[in-house]
């Protein structure tokens, strides 16, 4: 394990591959370069948080790289890859997965507030993908993996911008999927559920058995837990899947837990 806590659960098979994870710096993103390095493979992390960022990619040493970059901005795109490219020589995978997720009951949020959360979330993910298509279908394909959430396959109460923006993730990775598979790219979309990171800790959740009731598994995820997924989908063991959406979520998405599981 890094000292940062970042560790990974399973090792997926990506030796060759150059991967570039925005909002890679700490969380979930983090978790997933480390699951690119463990795998053999190479990673370009992008972030805002810029020591964050070089110290993550510090901990998981040659294999790793870090370059500043808002997924806001076009220009940041163009450089991000191009830097991967020189870097690296190649792109072989995409993790859109920077995001921010405050909230408001919909009738309080702001116009200002939701259309900054749509802005990141998703329009950063639709620019990440547009930037990317020249260079994998270059490279004759590749795989592009979106960060969506549960709230983007349910409605979840008090994140009005973050719903819709994840929800807007999931449909244009659908988009993404059938336009370019005739490039080899396939384009999957990833729903964590409630996952402890430096975003969900302020709420306060907590790790452990029975901390988490509203999913059927009874607890929070890790980071290394959708990482696994993420490093999955980026492999060529999922090379027949595209257009798909994976939960990772303890069961939450299925529905509600048995209410009495003693009694049955
Ligand atoms: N933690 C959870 O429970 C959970 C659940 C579902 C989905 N997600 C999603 O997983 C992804 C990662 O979240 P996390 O939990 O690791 O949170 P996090 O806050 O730890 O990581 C998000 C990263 O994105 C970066 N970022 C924010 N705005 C950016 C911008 N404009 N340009 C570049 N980077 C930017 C942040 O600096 C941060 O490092 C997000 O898309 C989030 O919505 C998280």
């Amino acid at each position: 394990m890094a000292s940062s806590g970042v560790c990974t659960v399973a090792v997926v098979d990506l030796t060759g591959k150059t991967v570039v994870i925005t909002g890679g710096a700490r969380g979930l993103g983090a978790a997933a370069a480390r699951a690119v390095v463990d795998g053999g493979g190479s990673v370009l992390i992008t972030d805002v948080l810029e020591a964050e960022g070089a110290s993550t990619a510090e901990e998981l040493g040659g294999a790793a790289r870090f370059l500043r970059h808002d997924v806001t901005s076009e220009a940041d795109w163009q450089a991000a890859l191009d830097h991967a490219v020189a870097e690296f020589g190649r792109i072989d995978g995409l993790v859109n997965n920077a995001g921010i997720a405050t909230g408001q009951l919909l009738e309080h949020e702001s116009v200002e507030h939701f259309r900054r959360v749509v802005e990141i979330n998703l329009v950063g993910t639709f620019i990440g993908i547009k930037t990317a298509i020249p260079l994998l279908r270059a490279n004759g394909g590749g795989s592009v993996v979106n960060i969506s959430s549960a709230a983007g396959l349910m409605g979840l109460a008090l994140t009005a911008g973050y719903g819709a923006s994840k929800w807007g993730v999931r449909g244009l990775s659908k988009i993404g999927a059938v336009e370019l598979a005739e490039a080899g790219i396939r384009v999957n979309s990833v729903h964590p559920g409630m996952t402890l990171t430096p975003m969900t800790a302020p709420i306060g959740i907590q790790p452990g058995e029975g901390r988490f009731p509203g999913a059927p598994l009874g607890r929070v995820g890790s980071p290394e837990e959708t990482a696994a997924a993420v490093a999955f989908l980026l492999s060529d063991a999922a090379a027949y899947m595209t257009g798909a959406e994976l939960a990772v979520d303890g069961g939450w998405t299925a529905g509600p837990p048995i209410p009495n599981p003693a009694g049955r």
